[in-house]
């Protein structure tokens, strides 16, 4: 019988149906297994579904002499050395689509409760802060009728067009390349192309939407910063590490632009008392993009899904390295 180990615990119908055709091996802790533990419960495994901090570096996978599949339950890959998997003959799967629509709707989320500062009067209200109602009180920006800059043309960041268009945004957009999602264009989305320079100077609220990968590792510094109006509010669902997070503090405590909502952050969990979070104009959530009840079990479905595609000898159906010459599929 196969093996598979399950870093986390996922959706139980999912595992019921891995149960049915493999012997399944469940780390049954919301923190992830220690790497050597990771390491020890691999050697015997064919198959992995695995989390975002869950490190498959190239020394690890080079470990890893008999597994078939890397199953990731996200879409982001960028804890996995995708050249290294192919190289060992180890498909890597993925979960793409069907987060993207409740990954918009934080990134919604997020970007008003910045702009209408619901964080900031929640915690006012429960101090015990408000006397009064006044005409200037607790002023915040519209999203109607302003411009909407999303960094990223794949699912997601189109998801989240469609949303700004829902409520009277004019939406622009840059193009990055990512090879697993080419762009698509969107008919039904009124939306501009521009160069990101162009984006930056011209977005009243900016969207990140791009995946982890050497050419969006801080994307965003200070040259960025510096390029992007003084009341821009900086939405990222996607990564951390595609915003130079001191660039951001500075551009933020200098009052360079006027807020960020964060829901993913260059080192995770942040630290409480990190000094971006002293500020009031930072809105910031613990990396729950597609944290919804619906999309987490579809998710834990897609990633079986991946594994089982393996153990018939196919590719997965949502493969990040078609290429692989699969080691032991099926076998
Ligand atoms: C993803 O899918 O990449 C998310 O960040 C993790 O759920």
């Amino acid at each position: 019988m196969k093996r598979v180990f399950v870093t986390r615990p996922i959706a139980e119908s999912a595992l019921r149906r891995l149960a049915e055709v493999a012997r399944v091996d469940l780390w049954d802790d919301d923190f992830a297994p220690p790497h050597d533990e990771l390491l020890r419960r691999l050697a015997h495994a064919d198959a992995v579904i695995s989390m975002v901090s869950d490190r498959f570096d190239s020394a690890t996978i080079e470990a890893l002499g008999r597994l078939a599949i890397i199953s990731n339950y996200a879409v982001g890959l960028d804890n996995v050395d995708l050249e290294a998997a192919t190289r060992a003959g180890i498909a890597v799967g993925h979960t793409p689509n069907v987060l993207a629509e409740t990954t918009a709707d934080l990134a919604f989320a997020l970007m008003m409760a910045a702009a209408r500062r619901v964080v900031e009067g929640d915690r006012y209200v429960r101090a015990g802060r408000w006397r009064t109602w006044t005409p200037r009180l607790m002023l915040g920006r519209d999203l109607w009728g302003a411009t909407l800059g999303i960094i990223g043309w794949g699912a997601i960041g189109r998801a989240v067009a469609r949303r700004g268009t829902g409520f009277g945004m004019r939406i622009i957009y840059a193009r990055h390349p990512s090879p697993r999602t080419p762009p698509q264009p969107e008919a039904e989305i009124k939306a501009e192309p521009m160069e990101l320079r162009q984006l930056l100077a011209e977005a009243d609220f900016i969207s990140l939407n791009v995946p982890l990968t050497e050419q969006t590792r801080h994307l965003i510094g200070a040259h960025e910063f510096a390029a992007m109006k003084r009341d821009a509010i900086l939405v990222n669902t996607a990564r951390g590490p595609v915003i130079d997070q001191d660039a951001l503090l500075v551009a933020l405590r200098l009052e360079r632009i006027a807020g960020a909502a964060l829901d993913v952050f260059d080192g995770e969990p942040i630290d409480a008392d990190h000094p971006l979070l002293e500020l009031p104009n930072v809105v910031a959530t613990p990396h729950i993009g597609s944290a919804s009840h619906a999309t987490r079990l579809k998710m834990a479905e897609l990633a079986v899904d991946n594994v089982l595609d393996v153990f018939s000898g196919k590719l997965p159906r949502c493969c990040a390295n078609p290429a692989v010459t699969m080691r032991s599929a099926g076998g």
